[in-house]
């Protein structure tokens, strides 16, 4: 029997081992879980989602607060639109998150980030271009781009001295998906470095509707790899969604996948951003507290746990601070429905909005906890401890747990000994 330590993801003469930590904005995949990915030889992401945000978490610097201050005659306003993002105030905040992880980097492993292309920022363009550059720049080993068609995006990138030598991925659900990109991009003369694709059962924004249930990974993975054999396409794929066990990931590595993109395991990491409490609520959760529903404003259906308290919230959208999800007109769906309950409810008292959520506020505040289907798994991979409460895990240990374990074991940790116990 064989264990994912057996495979290696080769890009060009470089080795890897195969997995790779997924993206999981709003700095739920922080820089220290992207670094401890590095150093054990695979991949991790960062997320540059709210940007501005982490970078006053992480640096104390004051980009969100400025902001504010700048739109806050708007903050009445139901029309968003004059809310711009200040191009070099963004290239700034990138090049300070990305540039300080990689000045970090240890190890054998690879840093890569996340960009998320529905963050349109009411000038998708322009701030997709900085963003991209911005984290070229700042030394970023690779780029996965994500939640979007991708079309333009290789584009935008082509006149950076690292476009040929960064990694640069995309992830996909489909087949067709794929191919839209590879035709669109045929002129530019760059094929992606790797495909990520994501099946139905990933956390996250799902490239699916609400039939995602009638997919299934395997298959898309077969049909994507029957495709760039036959087009003579040598791209590693990667695939992602479901994947709990060493065991899992040996599957798809034998089916032909270079790599594997794992997520929901690392929610309970200590390395990871969400604060302990929520991390018990995804310990403590039962099959039937995971759902999908389409309370995200990207149009996007996203999976998440039904005591998310972001459902049903009716906050005043708060898009002079954040405003991350307006489009190129300065609408956010988000708006639209708290403006239809604020009509119903004018004195601004016992606003719910149950179509959507504040996506901003509420990733920011780790108040969406979303989560892939196998998150009710996750209190098997632990202890318990007196108090009742799960103890999360090293990093380290889920790796490893995922390199060297055989077929559907889960390696548990060891037990802390209790102060003044000898071990
Ligand atoms: C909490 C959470 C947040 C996520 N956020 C993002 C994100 O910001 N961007 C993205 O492309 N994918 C996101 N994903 C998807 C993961 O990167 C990954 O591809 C997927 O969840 C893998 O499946 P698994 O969670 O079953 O291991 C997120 C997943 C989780 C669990």
């Amino acid at each position: 029997m064989k264990r994912v330590d057996d495979f290696r993801l080769k890009f060009g003469k470089r080795e890897l081992v195969p997995i790779v930590i997924g993206g999981m904005g709003v700095d739920i995949s922080t820089a220290e879980l992207a670094l401890e990915a590095a150093r054990l030889g695979g991949i991790g992401h960062i997320s540059d989602a709210l940007i501005h945000d982490v970078s006053d978490r992480r640096f104390d610097t004051e980009f969100v607060k400025t902001k504010t201050k700048f739109y806050k005659a708007n903050i009445d306003n139901s029309d968003k639109s004059i809310i711009k993002f200040d191009l070099d105030r963004l290239a700034e905040a990138t090049k300070l998150h990305v540039g300080r992880t990689m000045e970090a980097k240890r190890g054998e492993g690879m840093v890569f980030v996340n960009c998320m292309e529905k963050l349109t920022m009411n000038s998708p363009r322009d701030t997709l271009q900085v963003r991209l550059n911005s984290a070229l720049d700042a030394g970023i080993d690779g780029i996965t781009l994500s939640a979007g068609l991708h079309l333009g995006s290789f584009g935008l990138m082509a006149e950076h001295p690292r476009f040929h030598d960064a990694k640069l991925g995309i992830i996909v659900s489909s087949v067709r998906a794929l191919q839209l990109f590879l035709r669109k991009n045929a002129r530019l003369n760059r094929l992606p470095d790797f495909v990520v694709i994501e099946g139905p059962l990933a956390g996250g924004h799902l490239g699916f509707g609400l039939d995602w249930a009638k997919y299934d990974l395997a298959t898309i993975v077969a049909e994507v790899a029957a495709y760039l054999k036959a087009e003579q396409l040598d791209i590693p794929l990667i695939a992602a969604g479901g994947i709990f066990t060493g065991g899992d990931a040996v599957s798809f590595l034998e089916l032909g996948a270079a790599g594997v993109q794992v997520a929901t395991r690392f929610t309970v990491a200590s390395e990871c951003g969400l604060p302990g409490k929520v991390q018990q609520e995804y310990f403590k959760a039962s099959e039937e507290d995971i759902i999908v529903n389409t309370v995200s404003p990207t149009g996007y259906p996203m999976r998440m746990l039904r005591n998310t308290p972001a459902i049903g919230s009716g906050i005043r959208p708060n898009c002079e601070a954040y405003g991350y999800l307006l489009d190129g007109a300065g609408h956010c769906a988000y708006i639209t429905a708290y403006n239809e309950q604020l009509a119903l409810h004018p004195d601004g008292k016992n606003i719910s909005v149950v179509d959507k959520t504040c996506l901003c506020t509420h990733m920011r505040n780790y108040n969406c906890w979303t989560c892939g289907s196998s998150t009710y798994r996750l209190k098997d991979t632990t202890l318990r401890l007196p108090d009742g409460s799960y103890m999360p895990l090293s990093a380290e240990h889920i790796f490893h747990d995922y390199q060297f374990s055989l077929g559907q074991q889960i390696a548990l940790p060891e037990v802390v000994p209790t102060e003044g116990v000898p071990a």
